[in-house]
């Protein structure tokens, strides 16, 4: 059967609620069109984003230079091994709200030196509550430089977030004279050098302002479009070709976060459509928020379906996003950039000082494949993607306290997942019995993406049922499998987690893989992420 056929009957047979033939003995059905490469899927789009919010600075990246706590030049050791495993493409920083109340000035110089300030988010009352520390009057111990520092050590490019509310365009000048400009050059120059790097920093990635429609200004899009044309308009730019990212839409699927997008991009163009060229990416925030209690912990089946079923509104965001902005830019110069996202729970904390700190599940390890896989399946529309947030934060990739330190089940869907990175996003398709939960509710049976990275093909795949292996029949169009290598995130309870007392509790696991031929039968187990590296023939 030609393809167009093929995808034709498999479209009618699936509309039907119809597995096709060949897949009868298996309940689930993937498809796997290798002929089909979509475009790279980036390495940026497994970025991270840190911000000077609760622990995630103070302690969980910076333990400073004599702490008991293993350091490289004060950062904590555990967390960069761990970047440099994850091979973590991008890191985004000061904010989030914080960056448009930072003054980048405040965080360079002799660091006895730096001042202290309120951090923003003392607006919070449960931060305001806390006992006091590095949370809620920020030392700048942390600053440009350090931050570099740890990207360097990591492995990964900077992106950095410029104040647009309370900061004017030449402090955003300056900015990027003191990170880009050649050494010995400028005084802001010199001024890096004694921070301890004389060469530039030569950071590409520049947001323009956070979530500028609330706490980055609580601007009207078309003002804030004038706004963003202004600071990126003749900004010295060192010989570098500046990627800047404008604040995009906000979380909810609504009309505002579309209407914002449209504005934006409707005053963005207004006078004149070569400003497109100059726009890197329009950032989308989206978190998922638990229903029930909201505690990260104790949760119900329901409310394990209810998050993943949120998390999976991300694809629709994606599309309909790049739709709109399609109407205003149709050669799609400007990319989306998903440079907030998670599962963001009520509590409880891990310390009450680490604001937004919860301890994730297997829950948010099943959100956190949903997703990627969702951003591997769009590779042509997304720049970047950045979890929210790395370490002691709300879909947080490590707990780090003092000495003591633990992957989250969030990391190790990421580290099965880098396999992904640079290769040949493939054409994915796949059915399975839907999932109905609640009052009449739906949840689909298997979804996942696949690449291709030479004779490999990297495939991923989330079983999203509590309870219940999905056995399905996997289909290579366009190839052959020799062998294959398969890693398991499984766990017998949905709530399974790692904690500081026991930070090995989930961890993935290879399977046996004795599969080959065109068409070959595997069993996701219940609740689980799996990854399937297949060569060839
Ligand atoms: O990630 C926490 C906060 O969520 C960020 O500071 C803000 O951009 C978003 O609202």
């Amino acid at each position: 059967m030609r393809r167009r056929e093929f995808l034709l009957s498999t479209m009618a047979m699936t509309a039907a609620g119809l597995a096709p033939r060949s897949t009868r003995a298996a309940d689930g059905w993937v498809e796997i069109l290798i002929d089909e490469p979509r475009g790279e899927i980036a390495p940026e789009l497994h970025g991270h984003f840190t911000e000077h919010l609760g622990g995630v600075v103070y302690d969980g990246i910076w333990v400073g230079e004599d702490s008991k706590v293993p350091n490289l030049n004060g950062i904590r050791k555990a967390l960069v091994e761990h970047m440099r495993q994850l091979k973590a493409p991008v890191v985004r920083w000061a904010g989030g709200c914080f960056a448009d109340s930072y003054n980048w000035r405040d965080g360079v110089g002799p660091r006895a030196k730096r001042p202290v300030r309120s951090n923003f988010w003392t607006v919070d009352p449960e931060l305001w509550k806390a006992p006091d520390g590095p949370q809620k009057y920020e030392p700048n111990t942390f600053g440009t430089a350090e931050f570099m520092r740890f990207c360097q050590l990591c492995g990964a490019k900077p992106y950095l977030a410029a104040n647009l509310r309370s900061l004017t365009p030449n402090d955003f000048d300056d900015w990027v004279d003191y990170c880009n400009s050649p050494a010995g050059r400028t005084t802001l120059a010199q001024i890096r050098a004694s921070d301890g790097s004389q060469e530039p920093f030569n950071v590409l990635y520049w947001g323009i302002g956070n979530e500028s429609w609330g706490c980055g200004g609580d601007f009207r899009p078309e003002e804030y479009a004038i706004e963003f044309r202004r600071f990126i308009s003749w900004v010295p730019d060192y010989g570098l070709k500046l990627r800047y990212v404008a604040s995009g839409p906000g979380a909810a699927m609504d009309d505002a976060q579309i209407a914002w997008t449209r504005g934006f991009l409707q005053e963005l163009v207004a006078k004149s459509a070569e400003t497109l060229n100059r726009v890197y990416g329009l950032s989308m925030h989206y978190y998922c928020w638990t229903s029930g209690k909201g505690d990260s912990l104790d949760f119900t089946v329901d409310d394990w379906y209810q998050l993943l079923l949120q998390a999976d509104v991300m694809e629709s965001l994606i599309t309909k996003h790049w739709l709109a902005m399609g109407e205003f830019d149709k050669d799609h110069k400007v990319k989306l950039v998903v440079d907030e996202w998670g599962a963001w729970h009520r509590g409880p904390a891990i310390d009450p000082r680490y604001l937004f700190s919860y301890v994730p599940t297997m829950r948010d390890a099943l959100v956190t494949g949903i997703t990627l896989d969702t951003f591997h399946r769009h590779p042509e529309k997304l720049a970047m993607c950045n979890d929210a947030q790395l370490v002691n934060c709300i879909h947080t990739l490590f707990l780090a306290r003092e000495e003591r330190f633990a992957p989250t089940p969030v990391f190790h869907v990421f580290d099965m997942y880098k396999a992904h990175q640079s290769g040949q996003a493939l054409r994915f398709m796949c059915d399975a019995p839907s999932i109905s939960f609640g009052t009449g509710k739906r949840f689909w049976g298997l979804a996942g993406s696949a690449s291709l990275h030479g004779k490999t093909v990297v495939v991923t795949v989330v079983n999203p049922h509590a309870s219940e292996p999905r056995a399905a029949e996997i289909n290579l169009r366009g190839g052959s499998a020799r062998s294959a290598k398969a890693t398991v995130l499984a766990a017998p309870d949905i709530h399974a987690h790692n904690d500081f007392d026991h930070p090995q509790a989930v961890e993935p696991k290879a399977a046996p893989a004795d599969v080959s031929g065109a068409r070959f039968s595997w069993t996701f187990p219940p609740a689980s992420v799996t990854k399937l590296e297949i060569e060839l023939a």
